[in-house]
């Protein structure tokens, strides 16, 4: 692939970690990114890792200028949260869309100006179904994948005429450790609701789709030369996201209090 550089943050575990594996066997130059690169398990041997917390942005500053030219960058390193709105410290909030969306965007526009220059580019989000429609007691993290979506496909307008392209890619359920802070109080008003829930969103995940299914996704993505904005992946996303563009909303939310509550 005329040895491109790519950046996949969050290249430590899941599906960051597929992504650089699979791009890694198809001959691009990958860089990788985790909080702490020493401590990583199975390092690609082929992957240059740095450092990057993207809750803080003196770290975004401080990878940068070490990174080079990048052709196609991968903002793939997430958090999750569960827990009712209403429990969520609002410090939690905040810090979730400093992960999730603000650290995205500070990365993202201090890669853009290279690629602008080079009137070429590509920029893949891991986004998420929970862009796409609301899901009860992860409201926050959904509130930061929605957020992304907006922002992101309104980049996509803006640096179209530059030569970069932006896409989303929307995952279901994909079977990693995701990495989710809990908000489950025994005392609450929400807790039974919550705690059956979570056990279903648990599941949900262990049983998803490998990350590797994911990481072809976006090796796809890679090979078009006009991608859509968006690509629903993995199981029932691409049926869901269809079906939740078509049917009613209150249809929508249905389905998905019926798909969370006790059978
Ligand atoms: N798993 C799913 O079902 C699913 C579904 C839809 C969308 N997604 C999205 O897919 C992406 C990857 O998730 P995953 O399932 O592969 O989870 P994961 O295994 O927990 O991987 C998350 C990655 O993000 C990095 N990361 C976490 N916090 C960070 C921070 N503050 N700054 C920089 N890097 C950070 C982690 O690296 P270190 O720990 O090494 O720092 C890790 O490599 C996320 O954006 C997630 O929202 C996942």
């Amino acid at each position: 692939m005329d040895h491109k550089r790519v950046l996949v943050t969050g290249a430590s575990s899941g599906i960051g970690r597929s992504i650089a594996e699979l791009l890694l066997q198809q001959g691009f130059d990958v860089l990788g990114t985790s909080r702490d690169p020493e401590t990583i398990k199975n390092k690609l041997s082929e992957v240059k890792y740095f450092a990057l917390d993207l809750q803080d942005p003196k770290s975004i500053d401080a990878l940068v200028p070490k990174l080079g030219d990048i052709d196609i960058l991968i903002n793939n390193a997430g958090q999750g949260q569960i827990g009712p709105l209403e429990e969520v410290p609002i410090e939690k909030v905040r810090s979730l869309f400093e992960v999730n969306l603000f650290g995205i965007v500070h990365l993202t526009q201090a890669i853009l100006p290279s690629m602008r220059k080079k009137r070429n580019g590509l920029i893949i989000n891991l986004s998420s179904m929970s862009g796409i429609f609301g899901v009860g007691f992860t409201s926050v993290y959904c509130g930061t994948k929605f957020a992304v979506e907006g922002m992101f496909r309104s980049l996509r307008q803006e640096v179209r005429p530059f030569g970069i392209k932006v896409v989303m890619i929307e995952p279901g359920y994909v079977s990693t450790g995701f990495e989710q802070e809990r908000f489950i109080d025994k005392s609450s008003d929400y807790y039974e609701n919550a705690k059956i829930f979570k056990a279903i969103r648990d599941h949900n995940i262990e049983t998803g789709v490998p990350p590797q299914e994911v990481a072809e996704k976006v090796l796809f993505v890679i090979k078009q030369k006009d991608p859509k904005p968006g690509y629903p992946v993995g199981g029932d996303a691409p049926r869901n996201a269809f079906l939740s563009r078509i049917l009613p909303v209150r249809l929508v939310e249905w389905f998905q209090r019926r798909k969370f509550s006790k059978k």
